[in-house]
């Protein structure tokens, strides 16, 4: 109604444009300026109902710079604009002729046209989805905005695979920026010079339906979409809440935004970075950007040794004048920049990210100076990230973006910025005082993070609402009678293979060489059609609660690669069928080998599996953007190779663990013998739960025998007799709790009593005393003075020193001794008047547990937090 008002108040007092009518037509010839027209928008033209117009506009009211814009008339939202990159003066003019539409500066110049059209113009229309059209005599369409987005698409419009958004400079100059907005042939992607740093598939709120591929993306009232087969199959979706207006933009600061219209505002429902410290030039070059924790906005910095530019374009520049930044090379700068001066490297320091690592291949298995190597003498690589979990090296390439400062704790990645000595500095530095200034861009990005939090709130509204959908869908289809929609409807993001039920049957040999069965369900051998053997994991006792975890767990595992970590191959996902198919590990798992009777493990290869399990949880914990913990972390659940080579498995029951989640983990998990205090004092379950987990691990792989089990007869010689009468861990019996006998032995400085006895003399005190005090320190009762896996890894690896374990929290041991002993006497009772095996397992929980309220925890009972 208003732009109804609107355009007739238009109509009446400028008589002088009323040669055209205020329809949806102008035609040749016909002269648009801004000075023409009284009104502030400049608009020329409306569509049939008035939600768009045309017009030469100002954004933000400035009078330097005008463009041709089409205007979203309730939001006044740009979403078009022709002449970004040359705005024209408020004397500059629009002509439209039979030749097409031409933008002319105050001297006439031309500044933009729409180039030479096939046919002669007969009109210009713009319609109700915000189109400007030219139009032939047959009113066919010749040229239209819709096929020349510039940062925004509108409901109706298609973004086709290879075409771009630009974000615009600013509110005001609407030049093409750096960031780009990409439809590949199968997703869509953020792009800052050439480097990915976000992609749809990879984001939580997408869902990867079908694997065609991608020909165009489009929005539409409830969702976005990525479309395939012509328009037919839905490649990608992102559900949104149903809206009647909403657009999809990439914003000034390079994110990439859904916004849905709210009375006259346009408030965003979909963003990508979420978190806009991975948004590459967010601090400028070499910038260190904090998420501020409470208010979720991006803090700039400099990092240590840094000081803030004081040129135009912000960032950090080294402190010490002797110091540059290199400038990557091109054709311009054939590295000739080397020839005078000495290359080094400014050290950032642990907590340290940078956007590009998600999405670029570092070079594996190489060591730090390695690392150095690759960059050095190379004028393409600006720096290095090096992850000491996973000896996995990253060239930073390009352009020097932002470095993202990341408050998770053990963050094993070191940087390293290269610097040219000796060679003078192109632009001055500021005083280190002044950090803050030359950072323009925080002041763009703090306004749309105002609105964020309840953002992630209607984010996680979105999550748990398409996982009920998603859940109801797999009810309903019947095993055996799978349609192509039942095949793609359920898929998640970056999921792995799909097999069909009946081809996971027939490689298993209708399920019949069981080789374990885990906390979820039974492990099967298999060998697929291509003769790679699998591990086949069937699920079994399958809540909804279950079914839930299944898709995370796919959708989780799927994505995570470590050589210390065993690869998902793929899933079933079938009528009421759930199998995960994994690489097949031919040593079987650790408790078999360490427990069983088959040969003695020696101690190297005790030592090389306790190194690769340290290592594998240490890029759960700190190698990826988000922690993983496992939560289970158990001898059944590390898996060998040939070498000893250690895999860890079910990470399923791991979740993915935001900042703000990892204090609301409350569900309890794991097994007994593994799970670490907190878990029975509803303390927040952190990754030093893991590592508690892992230092019981640890000490099994010491004795050669279950820390919780009464050492049989044969092997219970050191521990209970030579273990001394003045040990409290003994008991008349020849019971012992290993965790207690080795603080004890530990105090006594007597490590080789703890050494497996198999081992004879195969292995030095020294040796037994680092698996020790590493063990020990791992279970300390207070989760802070746990060390983290990855200062674990290196106390193992021997370039961080051992330290000593913390008696005040290691007392909680005793207690826990005495429980054992008490419990283990029952048990001998139990076993004598022969009760079921099953309230064994409740006996013997009550060994690590006797607080009230602690029952039998068996993983299939388990259910995560999300
Ligand atoms: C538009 O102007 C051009 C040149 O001034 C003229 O040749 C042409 O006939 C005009 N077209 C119309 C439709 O008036
Ligand atoms: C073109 O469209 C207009 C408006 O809808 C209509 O009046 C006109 O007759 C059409 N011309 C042709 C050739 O179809
Ligand atoms: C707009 O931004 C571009 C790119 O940063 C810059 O070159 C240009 O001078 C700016 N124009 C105005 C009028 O500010
Ligand atoms: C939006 O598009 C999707 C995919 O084509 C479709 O399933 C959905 O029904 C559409 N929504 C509306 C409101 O038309
Ligand atoms: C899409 O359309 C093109 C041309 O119309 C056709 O050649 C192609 O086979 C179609 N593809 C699909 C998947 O329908
Ligand atoms: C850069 O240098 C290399 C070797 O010095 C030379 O082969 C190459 O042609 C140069 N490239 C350009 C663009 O100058
Ligand atoms: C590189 O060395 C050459 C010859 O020594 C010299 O002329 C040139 O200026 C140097 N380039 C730079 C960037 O210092």
């Amino acid at each position: 109604m208003g732009s109804f008002l609107f355009f007739l108040t238009s109509f009446f007092f400028y008589p002088l444009i009323s040669g055209i009518s205020f329809s949806e037509f102008v035609y040749p010839n016909f002269t648009a300026s801004y000075l023409q027209f009284v009104d502030d928008s400049g608009a020329f033209l409306f569509s049939p109902n008035g939600a768009f117009k045309a017009s030469i506009y100002n954004p933000e009211g400035q009078q330097t710079n005008f463009y041709l814009c089409i205007i979203h008339v309730a939001s006044n939202a740009i979403i078009w604009s022709a002449n970004r990159n040359d705005p024209i003066s408020k004397s500059g003019k629009m002509d439209l002729t039979r030749e097409g539409i031409s933008i002319f500066d105050e001297n006439g110049n031309l500044k933009w046209s729409t180039l030479k059209l096939q046919e002669a113009v007969y009109a210009l229309q713009l319609t109700e989805m915000g189109n400007l059209v030219l139009l032939d005599q047959s009113n066919a369409s010749i040229w239209e905005s819709f096929h020349h987005p510039t940062d925004t698409i509108v409901l109706g419009q298609h973004l086709h695979a290879g075409a771009m958004l630009s974000n615009a400079v600013s509110g005001y100059n609407l030049s093409t920026g750096d960031y780009k907005f990409m439809i590949t042939s199968s997703d869509a992607l953020l792009l800052w010079r050439g480097q990915i740093y976000w992609k749809l598939s990879m984001d939580t709120q997408a869902y990867m339906n079908s694997n065609y591929v991608v020909n165009y993306m489009a929005i539409n009232k409830t969702g976005l979409y990525l479309f395939g087969g012509n328009g037919s199959v839905v490649v990608t979706q992102v559900s949104l809440s149903l809206s009647n207006f909403r657009i999809a933009k990439l914003d000034l600061s390079g994110q990439f935004t859904v916004l849905s219209l709210s009375g006259n505002d346009l408030k965003k429902e979909f963003l990508g970075p979420v978190d806009s410290c991975r948004i590459p030039s967010i601090c400028g070059t070499a910038g260190l950007c904090t998420a501020d924790s409470t208010t979720n906005t991006p803090v700039c910095s400099c990092p240590a040794g840094f000081s803030a530019a004081s040129n135009s374009k912000g960032g950090c520049l080294p402190s010490d004048a002797s110091h540059s930044l290199p400038v990557a090379c091109d054709s311009t700068n054939n590295g000739s920049q080397l020839n005078s001066s000495v290359e080094s490297y400014l050290r950032l320091g642990y907590g340290m990210n940078y956007f590009s690592l998600l999405f670029s291949e570092p070079r594996y298995d190489v060591d730090l100076s390695a690392c150095q190597n690759l960059c050095s003498g190379d004028c393409s690589c600006l720096g290095i990230f090096y992850d000491s979990a996973s000896a996995h090296c990253y060239v930073l390439e390009s352009e020097l973006g932002s470095i993202i400062s990341s408050n998770t704790l053990g963050n094993d990645l070191l940087g390293y910025i290269k610097v040219l000595v000796g060679q003078r500095r192109r632009s001055s530095t500021g005083s280190p005082g002044n950090q803050r200034k030359g950072f323009p861009v925080v002041a763009l990005v703090l306004l749309p993070f105002t609105g964020f939090s309840l953002l992630v709130v209607l984010g996680l509204l979105w999550w748990r609402r398409s996982n009920i959908i998603m859940l109801r869908e797999i009810k309903l289809g019947q095993p055996n009678s799978l349609s192509l929609e039942d095949l793609e409807a359920f898929n998640i993001l970056g999921l792995p293979q799909r097999f069909y039920y009946e081809d996971l049957k027939a490689a298993t040999d209708n399920f019949k060489n069981r080789i374990g069965s885990g906390g979820f369900g039974t492990v099967y051998k298999g060998i697929l059609p291509d003769k790679t053997m699998v591990a086949v994991k069937k699920i079994t006792n399958l809540g909804i609660q279950g079914k839930n975890e299944f898709f995370t767990e796919v959708a989780i595992i799927g994505n995570i690669h470590h050589v210390n970590l065993v690869k998902l191959r793929g899933f079933c996902a079938q009528g009421q069928q759930r199998l995960l198919v994994y690489e097949y590990m031919n040593r079987g798992s650790l408790d078999r080998t360490l427990f069983g009777n088959g040969p003695v493990l020696e101690w190297q290869e005790r030592f090389d599996i306790a190194l690769g399990t340290a290592r594998g949880l240490a890029y759960l914990h700190s190698g990826r953007e988000q922690k993983i913990i496992h939560c289970d972390v158990k001898p059944e659940n590390i898996l060998l190779q040939d070498h000893f080579q250690a895999k860890i498995s079910d990470f399923g029951l791991s979740k993915l663990l935001n900042p703000e989640q990892s204090s609301l983990f409350t569900t309890m998990r794991g097994t007994r013998g593994y799970l670490a205090p907190e878990w029975l004092t509803n303390s927040a379950i952190s990754e030093k739960t893991d590592v508690y987990s892992f230092g019981m691990v640890l000490l099994e792989l010491v004795s050669g025998r279950k820390n919780c089990s009464v050492p049989s007869q044969s092997r219970s010689v050191v521990g209970s007799n030579s273990g001394g009468g003045n040990s409290s861990s003994s008991s008349g019996s020849g019971l012992v709790y290993f965790p207690l006998f080795a603080l004890e032995m530990h105090e006594q400085g007597r490590y080789l009593e703890l050494a497996d006895p198999r081992l004879e003399s195969r292995v030095t005190s020294e040796e037994v005393e680092k698996l020790v005090r590493v063990a020990l320190c791992c279970v300390h009762e207070e989760p802070a003075l746990r060390p983290n896996m990855v200062t674990v890894v290196g106390m193992l690896e021997g370039g961080i020193p051992l330290t000593q374990p913390r008696m005040e929290s290691l007392n909680f041991l005793r207690f826990y001794g005495r429980r054992f002993t008490e419990a283990s006497m029952i048990e001998e009772q139990d076993k004598q008047s022969n009760i079921m095996p099953h309230q064994h397992a409740v006996t013997a929980t009550s060994i690590t547990g006797s607080f009230t309220g602690f029952s039998y925890i068996s993983s299939q009972q388990i259910s995560g937090p999300r």
